[in-house]
């Protein structure tokens, strides 16, 4: 049985004085047992969020990580110094594919240090708005999934726990959502590729989650698609009302997806 997932995303949102209040007042409004619950901060804020959290069954993930172990790279953070800060982290988000020039090669490394260093990846894949009106969409998920998963043992990222979020570039801080059964039908496409690439039962071991303008108001669209684990959620995340409403239908799809295991 696939888990069911809701990440925060926070982006460059928050401060460390503030970062800690925030990820308390979030925790006491999402307690769902049946839901895998990550926090996202910024990496200055990520001490102030575990700290917050102890105590909590809330992970913490990092936004980001390099893609080399060492060296000198001024500015960037590297999976080694994450240890006891963080055990997921986002990589390949579409933000960080444009505004720093990440290939699906960088990525791919990202993927070795992550798993390296026993981090959780959330592994972002998407398509640009030209690709969905031009019918390319599929072929270009296809292709980031292929370039990232490249020269990895398929087997080692299961074991890793490594999660795919599908967020359509067009859809993510737009307040325009993709279609559920888009969503859907993405999310099985990337398990076939996944299968296709030797992923141990992806259709029934690999969790794909939907990102992109995902609210409280919108999110039982995705998770009423059995395809769908769960949400990356980037604006709404930082609103306890809007986690708060998110876990919540999270946690129905949790249960009925338990019952229907024990059925
Ligand atoms: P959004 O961001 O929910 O604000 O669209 C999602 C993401 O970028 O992960």
């Amino acid at each position: 049985m696939r888990p069911v997932v809701i990440a925060a995303n926070w982006k460059m949102n928050t401060t460390p004085a503030d970062a800690g209040d925030l990820a308390r007042t979030m925790a006491g409004r999402i307690r769902e047992p049946g839901v895998e619950r990550v926090i996202c901060p910024p990496f200055v804020c990520l001490a102030a969020v575990r700290d917050a959290l102890s105590g909590e069954d809330v992970a913490v993930g990092a936004q980001d990580v390099h893609h080399e172990a060492a060296g000198a790279y001024t500015g960037d953070t590297s999976a080694a110094m994450l240890a006891g800060l963080a055990t997921w982290v986002i990589i390949g988000h579409s933000e960080r594919r444009r505004d720093h020039a990440e290939t699906d090669e960088r990525i791919s490394g990202k993927l070795r240090r992550a798993l390296e260093n026993g981090l959780r990846p959330i592994l972002c894949v998407g398509e640009q708005l030209d690709d969905r009106e031009g019918g390319r969409a599929e072929a270009v998920v296809d292709g980031q999934l292929r370039g990232a998963l490249s020269g990895h043992e398929p087997v080692a990222l299961a074991n890793a726990g490594l999660v795919v979020a599908y967020e359509p570039v067009w859809a993510i801080g737009t307040g325009r959502n993709a279609a559920g059964a888009d969503a859907s039908a993405m999310a099985e496409a990337i398990r076939t590729t996944a299968d296709g690439l030797g992923w141990p039962d992806a259709a029934e071991t690999l969790p794909v989650l939907y990102g992109g303008s995902v609210t409280a108001a919108n999110v039982a669209e995705f998770l009423t698609e059995p395809a769908i684990d769960g949400a990356l959620v980037g604006g709404a995340s930082l609103k306890p009302d809007e986690m708060a409403g998110i876990v919540a239908r999270a946690g129905l799809t949790a249960n009925a997806r338990r019952q229907t295991a024990a059925s």
